[in-house]
C-alpha cells in the first residue's frame, strides 16, 4: 500500500506538472524555442516528451543539490557562505558545520558522535519560480571560522540531508596558492563543458577558488542550463569556491539580470547602488580578486573601481579583476569601447596584475600592456602595464579578429585557466580540453614597482599547434617503420 504522505506528494508533484506545463507555453520568450502558445506552431509529440522529460531531470526534491560555496563579504578567512536548492516542502532549511573530523564523528549513530562537534546554522529561503519548476533557494552563512582551517559542512531539513563537503578557510597572511579560471562556458554545458571544469579540477584540486567570466549558460532564465551547469561541476562547487560575474547572457528580457542569480550565489552586497551580487571584492591571501558587472551601470562602477584599487593594503600583493566583456576583443569585428574608456584609465593608473574575461567565443593573452602601447603591435611585451586575457571554455566558437596586441592567441579550442602566486611569482597557464598546455607565462614583481614577464610556453595559433601534432605523428610513424625493418633484418640472418 502506497504511504499516504507519499500518495500526498505523488498529487502534489501532478498538480505541479500540470501548472508547469501551463507555464511554460506562458513564458516562453519569443525565439527561445518551441511554444504552446496558440499563435505559434504547437508541439509535435517528440517535443511535448522531451519537455516533459526536461522537467522530470531537473525537478527540485528535498534533497539539496545545486550546492555551491561562495564568500558573502570581502573578508574571507572567517566567514564562508553555502547556498543550495529544493522543493517547495523544506521551509526551514539549516546548514551543519564542524571542524573537519579525521573519523564519522560529526554524525549521529555513528562511532565517536558528538554533537558538541557540530554547530547548526539557519539558512535564508528565497522562492524561484521558473519555467520548469518552483524551487527554494537556502542561503547559509558560516561566520567566526577560524582563518587557514578545513572544515566539514552539509546543508538539508534536519531529515534530509546533502554529503558532508569539505573546505579550507583562507590564511589571513599571503601564502602559495592557485586558482582557476574559466571563459564562457554558456552551450552544450553537459555534453562538452562539463570535461573542461572536471579536467581543470584534477590538474589543480587544492584550488582556493574558480572564477567564472561570464555567461555561465546561454539562457539565464531556463532553469535547465543552471541545472545542467551545477551538475556539470558537481561536488566540486561544494568544496571550492566560485567567483561569478555575469554576462549578457545572464542578461536579458525587461527584468535585467536573470532570477536565478541572486538565489543561486550568496555574493557581498555592499558594492555600487543597485549591483549587490554581481560587482563585489575579495581579499584572499595576498590578492585581491575584484568582480565587476560589465552589463550594466558601467560608469558608476568607475569611483568604486578606484577606490577598491587605491585601497589595498600592502599585506595585497597580486591584484585580478574579472568581467565578461574585454576592453581589447579577440572575435573578428567586436569591440567594447564604452566599457574600455570608462575603466582602462583606471586599470593604467593602479596597474592591476591580470583582467581575465570572456564573451568572444576565441583565446587571447597579451603581455604587460598600457593605453601608450596598444594596438600597434609594436609594443606587445611592454616593460609595464596589465595583462589581459580573453578565454572560452564552453562550445560556442567565433573567428579571430586582427589581433597586434596578443602574445598568444587561438580559435576553435576549450581552454581552462590554472593560475599559482607564490611570493612574487605568479604562473599562468591555458590548457585545452585535453590538458595540453597552450600557453603559459610568468610574471615576477620588480623591487621598484610593477612586473616583468617571462614568456614560458610560445604563442601560436590553433594551425601551428595543429602542425606540430601532424609532425609529431609523422616523425612517430617513421620510428615505427625503422624498427619493423630492423627487426625484419636482424631476423633474416
Ligand atoms: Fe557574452
Amino acid at each position: 500500500m502506497k504511504h499516504p504522505r507519499r500518495a500526498a506528494a505523488t498529487v502534489a508533484t501532478a498538480v505541479l506538472f500540470v501548472a508547469v506545463a501551463f507555464s511554460l507555453g506562458q513564458n516562453q520568450k519569443p525565439g527561445s524555442g518551441a511554444s504552446t502558445t496558440t499563435s505559434e506552431k504547437p508541439l509535435t509529440p517528440e517535443q511535448i516528451a522531451k519537455k516533459e522529460l526536461t522537467t522530470r531531470i531537473h525537478a527540485p526534491s528535498p534533497m539539496p543539490d545545486r550546492v555551491i560555496l561562495t564568500w558573502p563579504s570581502s573578508e574571507t578567512t572567517t566567514a564562508q557562505a553555502v547556498t543550495w536548492r529544493t522543493d517547495t516542502s523544506v521551509t526551514a532549511a539549516v546548514a551543519q558545520i564542524a571542524l573537519a573530523d579525521p573519523g564519522p564523528g560529526v554524525e549521529s549513530g555513528w562511532r565517536g558522535y558528538d554533537p558538541g562537534k557540530v554547530k547548526t546554522v539557519s539558512a535564508r529561503t528565497t522562492p524561484l519560480t521558473t519555467g520548469l519548476n518552483i524551487a527554494h533557494y537556502h542561503s547559509a552563512r558560516f561566520t567566526e571560522l577560524r582563518p587557514k582551517t578545513r572544515y566539514m559542512y552539509r546543508v538539508g531539513d534536519g531529515r534530509n540531508w546533502s554529503e558532508w563537503f569539505q573546505f579550507d578557510t583562507p590564511s589571513p597572511e599571503p601564502e602559495p596558492f592557485g586558482f582557476i579560471y574559466f571563459g564562457d562556458a554558456q552551450n552544450a554545458i553537459k555534453s562538452l563543458w562539463s570535461r573542461v571544469a572536471r579536467g581543470a579540477y584534477s590538474d589543480m584540486p587544492k584550488a582556493k577558488f574558480i572564477i567564472h567570466a561570464g555567461d555561465l549558460v546561454q539562457n539565464g532564465a531556463d532553469d535547465a542550463d543552471w541545472g545542467e551547469w551545477h551538475s556539470a561541476a558537481g561536488w566540486i562547487n561544494g568544496m571550492i569556491p566560485s567567483i561569478p560575474s555575469p554576462g549578457n547572457h545572464e542578461y536579458g528580457g525587461k527584468t535585467g539580470l536573470t532570477d536565478h542569480w541572486r538565489p543561486q550565489f550568496t555574493l557581498p552586497e555592499d558594492g555600487p547602488s543597485g549591483l549587490a551580487e554581481t560587482c563585489y571584492y575579495h581579499d584572499i591571501q595576498g590578492m585581491r580578486v575584484i568582480c565587476l558587472n560589465s552589463n550594466e551601470k558601467v560608469k558608476e562602477q568607475t569611483p568604486w573601481l578606484e577606490k577598491v584599487l587605491a585601497s589595498r593594503p600592502p599585506s595585497i600583493r597580486w591584484t585580478v579583476i574579472t568581467f565578461h566583456h574585454p576592453i581589447y576583443s579577440t572575435g573578428k569585428g567586436r569591440d567594447n569601447k564604452t566599457i574600455r574608456e570608462a575603466w582602462r584609465p583606471i586599470f593604467d593608473r593602479y596597474n592591476p596584475d591580470l583582467v581575465l574575461t570572456g564573451h568572444d567565443h576565441t583565446y587571447g593573452r597579451s603581455g604587460l600592456m598600457r593605453e601608450d602601447n596598444l594596438m600597434t603591435g609594436s609594443q606587445v611585451h611592454s616593460s609595464s602595464g596589465t595583462v589581459y586575457v580573453v578565454s572560452v571554455s564552453g562550445a560556442k566558437m567565433y573567428d579571430l579578429g586582427d589581433l597586434p596586441w596578443t602574445a598568444s592567441k587561438t580559435a576553435n579550442t576549450q581552454l581552462y585557466q590554472l593560475i599559482r602566486v607564490d611570493g612574487d611569482l605568479l604562473k599562468y597557464e591555458a590548457r585545452t580540453a585535453r590538458g595540453d598546455v597552450f600557453d603559459a607565462f610568468e610574471l615576477r614583481r620588480r623591487s621598484g614597482g610593477g612586473n616583468s614577464l617571462e614568456e614560458r610556453q610560445p604563442g601560436g595559433t590553433d594551425a601551428d599547434r595543429g602542425r606540430k601534432y601532424e609532425n609529431a605523428a609523422a616523425g612517430a610513424a617513421i620510428l615505427a617503420l625503422i624498427a619493423v625493418a630492423v627487426g625484419w633484418a636482424v631476423r633474416r640472418r
